[in-house]
């Protein structure tokens, strides 16, 4: 469910978004560097914050996590070179850049043995074939600890219906292709899902102190995975960040005491650092009562923001008119739809599909319709579906305003397939 709200509190104001939607058009994403820093305080806490980059991997936005002393996850070949791309050096001091993931294709595996780039295993397959091109290769070890939790259940990465890591129980023959191929084990992992949940929390922190104890080895390292949640609707609480970090680091004490050494406690989050930083612009194109629905259409489509339709996800929304002053009046339950020939290009929906009316104030042909919390999983999750090209990306610092990413056009779509003739 998507739901209305007014920019009151928000840096990026109506009219600042409005003349920004006369500078580089609409849709577009616009973020705020400074709110991106404040959310990076909050996790000063831990020794390692490594930054998920699948949720907002434009370089910039990593350039910008680099100068604050973020490290960076990369899940593909795109994101390793994005990382690099960024200034990110392949080795330095806690390992600048790890690879997370469930298989390695041939490319990937080639990149990683050439930088020699910390692995943070997802399957014992991937021991094995980074052991066998690599041997004495850095890797983490990714535990699938039993049971995870998420906003929804296509965001759950623990338990039997998951993919994603070694299973608990796989540990040892885990440790033999580690054995086998004289790698080196930096340490154990555990990311269970998005959207925080401090009893699920309690039992990883539990989990983690039992697998490394079950391992026998001398971890150095230990990594709490990302999924700290944010307030997507009005009244929704934030993270407790301090209690998160409580928990994590009893865990690691009482590795430390154990192994006689320290243990660099990491954390990973991807959403938590930038999705309140991020907005998406668009602007009233059509409206139309059909039966009992009044649909207002924006020029924005799940291409662009896939959350809503891919997981019935929620955003506040607020209407402005063209000169960014919030629009007010004549409040009237809306389906805010966009411009895809598909059904669910619907942003007010449920999961599963059904839409689902909001309350929004009355919307002019010219309005903008401001998506807020997109700075996660927004750009990053778009597609060129119906052949629309990918978004501007701007980033706000202060005063100032730059593009970080031109708008693709049309062409460029195109010359994939017309530069062969
Ligand atoms: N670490 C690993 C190994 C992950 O798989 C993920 C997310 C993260 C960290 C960061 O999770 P976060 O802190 O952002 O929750 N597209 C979905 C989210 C998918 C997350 C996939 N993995 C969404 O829009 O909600």
């Amino acid at each position: 469910m998507t739901t209305a709200t007014t920019l009151a509190a928000d840096p990026l104001s109506g009219p600042r978004l409005a003349r920004l939607a006369e500078r580089y058009g609409t849709p577009a994403w616009i973020y705020d560097a400074d709110r991106i820093r404040a959310q990076i305080a909050r996790l000063r806490g831990f020794d390692v914050i490594r930054f998920a980059q699948k949720a907002c991997s434009n370089t910039h936005i990593l350039r910008l996590m680099r100068e604050e002393g973020v490290l960076v996850d990369a899940v593909s070949l795109g994101e390793i070179e994005r990382a690099l791309t960024a200034g990110y050096q392949p080795h330095g001091a806690d390992e600048p850049i790890v690879l997370t993931a469930d298989l390695l294709d041939r490319a990937t595996l080639r990149r990683v043995v050439e930088l020699r780039l910390p692995v943070n295993a997802g399957s014992p397959q991937m021991l094995d074939q980074v052991g066998t091109a690599s041997p004495g290769h850095p890797v983490w070890l990714r535990i699938n600890p039993g049971f995870g939790h998420g906003h929804s259940r296509k965001t759950n990465t623990g338990g039997e219906q998951s993919k994603h890591g070694i299973w608990h129980e796989h540990l040892a023959e885990s440790l033999e292709l580690i054995d086998r191929h004289g790698l080196e084990l930096i340490g154990l992992h555990m990311h269970i899902g998005s959207g925080v949940d401090y009893g699920h929390l309690e039992a990883v922190c539990e989990t983690m102190v039992k697998q490394v104890r079950l391992s026998g080895r001398d971890v150095r390292a230990i990594s709490a995975g990302g999924g700290l949640s944010v307030p997507y609707r009005e009244g929704q609480p934030e993270v407790d960040t301090e209690r998160y970090f409580r928990l994590w680091d009893s865990a690691r004490q009482e590795l430390e005491r154990e192994l006689g050494h320290r243990v660099r406690l990491e954390i990973e989050p991807g959403r938590f650092l930038v999705a309140g930083a991020g907005v998406l612009t668009s602007e009233v194109r059509a409206q139309k009562p059909v039966g009992s629905n009044h649909f207002v259409l924006v020029d924005a489509g799940f291409n662009d923001l896939m959350r809503p339709a891919m997981y019935g996800s929620s955003h506040r929304v607020s209407v402005l008119s063209p000169s960014g002053e919030p629009r007010t009046e004549a409040v009237r339950d809306t389906v805010l739809a966009g411009p895809l020939c598909e059904s669910g290009d619907v942003f007010t929906q449920v999961e599963g599909g059904d839409v689902e009316p909001i309350p929004l104030p009355s919307a002019r042909i010219g309005d903008l319709v401001v998506f807020h919390d997109t700075g996660a999983y927004g750009a990053s999750m778009s597609s060129n579906y119906n052949s629309r090209p990918l978004l501007p990306e701007v980033l706000v610092e202060g005063a100032e305003a730059r593009l970080i990413r031109r708008r693709q056009t049309v062409a460029e779509l195109l010359s994939l397939e017309t530069e062969l003739g």
